[in-house]
């Protein structure tokens, strides 16, 4: 008798325990109680949709054609660039929500392989042409470096801003990719290393309570002084909040998965990657700044330094969210698509 109670307990357990790690699944974007579709979407080669945005000059008549990635949290209207510049440079925008961010389905089996394949597939429907710009800022900036890694001969030119560094790729001295995992917050050395080596953990530790998460995913990132004064100017400014939209399918799909793949066991290693552009037209720009409080400069710097063919800027006294400083901005297109500011000699 005891020891049947004692089986039954310990199955109770057990069950409870996995249902506290598995997610609740997504609550998809047009489905009966799922948020509902409000933009255009296109259908990818395995059934998911992606919704998307354009903006600037019309793209049939457009010099340049950009799709832009957005980070950690955020979706297809955190545009970096305003209307006006695009018009201006006869340059068309297209941002996407990411699999499983805002309207576009979940994609459970998200790689940086599948990312750049949904790129292009967008490029493809959208009627882009055989090459386009893909602007990458944050998380977004490893889906870039997926672009170059899978679809190189699909690229005009690339700009990595503030690209996330997996302290895991291969290719950077231990010392040195220690040194920087140490001097994060020890909450996110935590949530860091379950999604590296525990990633079927990665719901629950984001979840429980017992121990503080992650300072990124629960909206408490350790920003820079310029950080905080370039976002207190947006608000002022009243630029729309984002009231939820980003994760209202859940933060599973979105959020979680992006930090599994963002710091899991990579398939990707930016520093194996070849110039895509040698002998052609087309450059490979990184801006980071050296006051980012999320993606050490130092890492960052030795990539640059590994890459010769990457035009690497490093900003003085800038943090994590430059990209979104107007003038800031402006810069970065310009040189991107104008090469503006530019030495003209190939390294
Ligand atoms: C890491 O080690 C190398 C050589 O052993 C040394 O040159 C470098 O300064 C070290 N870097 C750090 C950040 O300690
Ligand atoms: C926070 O960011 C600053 C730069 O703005 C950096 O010097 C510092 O090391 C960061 N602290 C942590 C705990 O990551």
């Amino acid at each position: 008798m005891f020891r049947r109670t004692v089986v039954f307990l310990l199955i109770g357990l057990l069950a409870w325990a996995y249902q506290e790690m598995c997610p609740p699944p997504p609550k998809l974007c047009g489905s009966p109680g799922g948020p509902p579709v409000t933009g255009p979407r296109i259908k990818l080669r395995d059934g998911r949709h992606l919704a998307y945005m354009e903006l600037g000059a019309p793209k049939d008549v457009a010099k340049y054609k950009i799709i832009l990635v957005h980070g950690f949290g955020s979706n297809r209207f955190d545009t970096v660039v305003s209307k006006d510049l695009l018009e201006e440079m006869g340059a068309t925008l297209v941002t996407f929500d990411r699999p499983g961010y805002g309207e576009s389905d979940p994609d459970p089996k998200r790689t940086s392989k599948s990312s750049a394949l949904d790129i292009q597939e967008l490029a493809d429907q959208l009627g882009l042409g055989a090459k386009f710009y893909v602007v990458g800022f944050s998380m977004g900036g490893q889906v870039a470096w997926g672009c170059l890694e899978h679809i190189p001969e699909r690229l005009a030119g690339v700009a990595l801003l503030a690209p996330v560094v997996n302290y895991w790729w291969p290719g950077f001295p231990a010392n040195l990719s220690t040194e920087a995992y140490y001097e994060q917050r020890v909450e996110d050395q935590w949530a860091l290393r379950v999604s590296h080596y525990t990633p079927w953990l990665t719901y629950w530790w984001n979840t429980q309570k017992l121990f503080p998460s992650s300072s990124v995913a629960s909206g408490r990132p350790n920003f820079s002084r310029q950080d905080i004064e370039i976002l207190t100017k947006l608000a002022v400014a009243g630029k729309p909040k984002d009231k939820g939209y980003s994760t209202q399918q859940g933060k599973f799909e979105s959020e979680y998965r992006d930090m599994i793949i963002g710091f899991g066991k990579s398939e990707l290693n930016p520093m194996d990657l070849k110039n895509p552009f040698a002998g052609k037209d087309g450059s490979v720009h990184l801006w980071q700044g050296d006051e980012d409080g999320l993606v050490p400069v130092t890492l960052q710097r030795y990539i640059a330094g590994k890459l010769p063919w990457i035009r690497y800027h490093e900003l003085a006294g800038a943090g994590h969210v430059f990209p979104l400083d107007k003038h800031m901005g402006e810069t970065i297109f310009k040189t991107l698509l104008l090469g503006e500011n530019e030495p003209t000699a190939d390294k």
